[in-house]
C-alpha cells in the first residue's frame, strides 16, 4: 500500500533547531528559527499574554469545544485590528473570517477554498525567495505553483521591475503570494508607492491577491503601518483579498497556534457562502480550533489596558531587533569584514538577508567536515543560520553579536 511512499528531508528550519539544540559548545548561536528571544536569549513571554493569562485563570477556564470557524469574539476583533476599525465597520459582513491553526493553517484554509470555488486550481505565484512552507501548502493541494524573481542578489535588493513584469503578464485569475511586511527571509518590502503599483497591476489582471500577515506590529512596531498594504487593496483599491493572520510572533504565542484567515468578498452574499463553505472545510480539517490561545488573544484585543501593553511590548521587540540589526552591522565595518553591509541596515523585521555562500554558512555551523578539511579551519564556529544566510536577529543579543560578526569577518577573510 505504501511502497510508493518517497522520502521527503527533514524540514531545513526546523532541523536546523535541532542540530543547534545537540551542539554543546556555550559560544552557540541560534539564528536559525524566526522565534523573538529576549536580551538573554531566552524566550520571551509577553506582559501583556501573561496578564491577560492570569485574568483567564481567574475567570475560571472549561474546556468546552470553540464553535467550528472559532471564536467569535477573537475573529471579530482580529477584523478590527488588520483592516482598522474603519474600513472594518464598513465593510462588516463582507468580509468571512474563521480561526486558524495560526498563519499556515490560515494559508491552508485559503487554499481549500480556492480549489474549492473553481473548476481547476488557479496558478499561485510566489516571491523567490519566500518562506519555504509557501510551496509545501500551495503545491500539496494541487496548485501549480510560479516563483517569479523578488530579489536581486547581485545587488542585495528588491526587484521590483521584475515583478512589475511578472504581474503584467501573469495569468488572469491567479493568486498572488504577498507578504504583508517583513518580507521573510529578505527584510525588505515594497515602498508604499510600489504596493500602490502592484495593486494597480493585480487589479487590472484580476489577480486575487492573498497576503501571508505573520508579521504584524513586530515589524515597524506600529500595526497600522505593517498593515498599510492591506488595508490599500481592500480599503482604497475595493479589490477581493485574503488575510492569512498569525499572532505567533507578535504575540509570542508560537505553540498554542492563533491565527485567522480573513477574505474580503465582493458582495454580502458571496461572503455568506465563503463564510459556509470555511465552516464545513474547517469541519473536515481539524473539526473546530484550539481554544486557550484565541483566548488570550481575545482578552488582549478585547481590553484596552492589554492592548495598550501588548502595543508597548510590540515595541520593545521590534525596538531590541532593530538595535542588534545595527549592532551586527557596526561590528561588521568596523571589524572590516569583506564586502558591504548596507543591506543589512535597510532590511527590517525579524531576519537579516545576508548575502554569504552556502560554504560560508556551513562553516559559520561548523559542522561539514568535507568544509572543514578543504578549508584549513583554525577556529570551529557555532553559529547557526538558514542555508541562505538568513539570520533570525532575534537570536543576536549584546553577549554574541560581536562573535557572529567577528566569525563572520574571519570564515569570510581566510
Ligand atoms: C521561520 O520562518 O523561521 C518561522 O516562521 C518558523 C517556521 O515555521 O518556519
Amino acid at each position: 500500500r505504501f511502497d510508493q511512499a518517497r522520502f521527503i528531508p527533514a524540514d531545513a528550519i526546523f532541523a536546523l533547531t535541532a542540530q543547534y539544540q545537540e551542539d554543546l559548545s556555550p559560544q552557540k548561536v541560534n539564528l536559525g528559527q524566526g522565534t523573538y528571544r529576549d536580551a538573554d536569549g531566552r524566550p520571551w513571554v509577553l506582559p501583556s499574554v501573561k496578564k491577560a493569562r492570569e485574568s483567564l485563570f481567574e475567570q475560571g477556564l472549561n474546556h468546552e469545544y470553540l464553535p467550528i470557524v472559532g471564536l467569535l469574539k477573537f475573529q471579530q476583533a482580529t477584523a478590527r485590528l488588520v483592516l482598522g476599525a474603519e474600513l472594518s465597520a464598513e465593510l462588516g459582513i463582507k468580509v468571512a473570517t474563521c480561526q486558524s491553526l495560526s498563519g499556515t493553517g490560515a494559508l491552508h484554509l485559503a487554499g481549500l477554498l480556492l480549489r474549492a470555488c473553481q473548476k481547476s486550481p488557479p496558478k499561485v505565484y510566489i516571491p523567490e525567495p519566500t518562506w519555504s512552507n509557501h510551496h509545501q501548502v500551495f503545491g500539496s493541494l494541487g496548485f501549480p505553483c510560479e516563483s517569479f524573481k523578488y530579489y536581486d542578489h547581485e545587488r542585495n535588493d528588491m526587484d521590483i521591475e521584475s515583478y512589475y513584469s511578472t504581474l503584467e503578464r501573469a495569468e488572469p485569475n491567479s493568486v498572488v503570494i504577498l507578504h504583508a511586511c517583513a518580507h521573510n527571509p529578505t527584510g525588505l518590502d515594497p515602498s508604499e508607492e510600489h504596493w500602490r503599483q502592484i495593486a494597480h497591476l493585480m487589479k487590472a489582471r484580476n489577480l486575487f491577491p492573498l497576503f501571508d500577515a505573520a508579521y504584524l506590529g513586530f515589524n515597524s512596531g506600529n500595526l497600522d503601518e505593517d498593515a498599510f498594504a492591506i488595508r490599500l487593496f481592500i480599503g482604497e483599491m475595493n479589490m477581493e483579498a485574503g488575510i492569512c493572520v498569525s499572532f505567533a510572533k507578535n504575540m509570542g504565542l508560537y505553540g498554542e497556534r492563533v491565527g485567522c484567515f480573513l477574505l474580503a468578498n465582493k458582495s454580502k452574499q458571496i461572503a455568506v457562502n465563503t463564510q459556509s463553505m470555511l465552516e464545513m472545510l474547517q469541519r473536515s480539517e481539524v473539526s473546530n480550533p484550539p481554544a486557550f490561545g484565541a483566548r488570550i488573544a481575545s482578552q488582549i484585543l478585547g481590553r484596552d489596558d492589554l492592548k495598550k501593553m501588548w502595543y508597548a511590548d510590540m515595541i520593545t521587540m521590534s525596538d531590541r531587533i532593530r538595535s542588534m540589526r545595527n549592532a551586527l552591522y557596526d561590528h561588521l565595518v568596523s571589524l572590516g569584514a569583506p564586502g558591504a553591509w548596507e543591506h543589512l541596515i535597510r532590511q527590517s523585521g525579524m531576519f537579516g538577508f545576508l548575502g554569504l555562500s552556502l560554504e560560508i554558512v556551513l562553516r559559520l555551523r561548523g559542522l561539514s567536515s568535507i568544509i572543514i578539511l578543504t578549508w584549513r579551519v583554525k577556529e570551529k564556529y557555532h553559529i547557526y543560520m538558514a542555508d541562505n544566510s538568513r539570520i533570525s536577529i532575534a537570536g543576536l543579543n549584546e553577549g554574541n553579536v560581536e562573535y557572529v560578526a567577528r566569525s563572520i569577518a574571519q570564515c569570510l577573510q581566510d
